[in-house]
């Protein structure tokens, strides 16, 4: 990886839409240094001298252990955090729902980010510094109808994640989850519902990504276990 600046890392995964991308453009107009895990390195929404991508496909867990090994194996800057975001929304009742959606949503929301995870943790632990953050939901405390796998893949997140607190704490490596109920984003582009109008209806993108920086900007000694963000109302509509 061609980074000639050598300023410490900001990893984040799906950095080129909703969450992500806000996160991504909040670190960078702070100073940090981010590289984007994305899947289509056609659509590149984001321009900074301090911003490269790499094309990673979350979906195919094999491939995925192979590509972001070699990533690991290519980074010659500490890695200040690393952002699990990426995400889809597979919604329906289960028996509407296929085998391979079941596959999908746990490979991509849960599986990928392990993989991910584990990759890139003996890094952190040798570092002695530094920050995991996953983006569960609100979908991760509490499961609701049609969210049958959505739900299990969050869950899972969330378990995960607070093991590996658990695990890291003496490694000074924190571990944050995030779970933000309704966000304003392309996610609901494929779903048959989306947030009510109006801008107590639903987070911004940018609520989530200043939510990253409290995590990231608390002292050393400290870490933000789980920050949870409602919209003010619950209204959705459907398409
Ligand atoms: N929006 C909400 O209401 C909401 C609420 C709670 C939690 N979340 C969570 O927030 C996270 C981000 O979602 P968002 O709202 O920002 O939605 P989004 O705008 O659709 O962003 C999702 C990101 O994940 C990437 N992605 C999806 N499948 C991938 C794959 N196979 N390989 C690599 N990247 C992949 C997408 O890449 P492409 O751009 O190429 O598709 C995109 O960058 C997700 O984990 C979601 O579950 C969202």
């Amino acid at each position: 990886m061609n980074d000639t600046s050598a300023k410490p890392v900001i990893v984040i995964s799906g950095a080129n839409s909703g969450i992500g991308l806000a996160m991504a453009r909040e670190l960078l107009a702070r100073g940090h240094a981010v590289l984007g895990l994305v899947r289509d390195a056609a659509k590149a929404p984001l321009e900074h001298r301090h911003y490269r991508q790499q094309c990673v496909d979350l979906s195919d867990p094999e491939a995925l252990q192979a590509r972001i090994a070699e990533l690991c194996r290519c980074l010659d800057v500490p890695l200040r955090a690393l952002v699990n975001n990426a995400g889809i929304g597979r919604m329906g009742y289960l028996e509407q729902l296929s085998v391979s959606d079941l596959r999908e949503v746990m490979n991509i929301n849960f599986l990928s980010h392990a993989i991910v995870t584990r990759a890139f943790l003996p890094l952190l632990k040798r570092q002695r510094h530094g920050d995991i953050v996953f983006v569960g939901s609100e979908a991760a405390l509490h499961g609701s109808q049609q969210g049958s796998i959505y739900c299990a893949s969050k869950f899972a997140i969330r378990g995960f994640a607070q093991a590996l607190r658990e695990e890291c704490g003496k490694s000074n490596v924190r571990v944050s989850l995030i779970n933000p109920g309704a966000v304003r984003t392309p996610f609901f582009s494929g779903l048959h519902f989306e947030p009510g109008e109006g801008e107590g209806n639903a987070i911004e993108p940018e609520d989530v990504a200043a939510a990253l920086v409290t995590i990231l900007e608390a002292r050393p000694g400290t870490v933000f276990g789980e920050i949870n963000l409602s919209p003010l109302n619950r209204v959705w509509r459907g398409k």
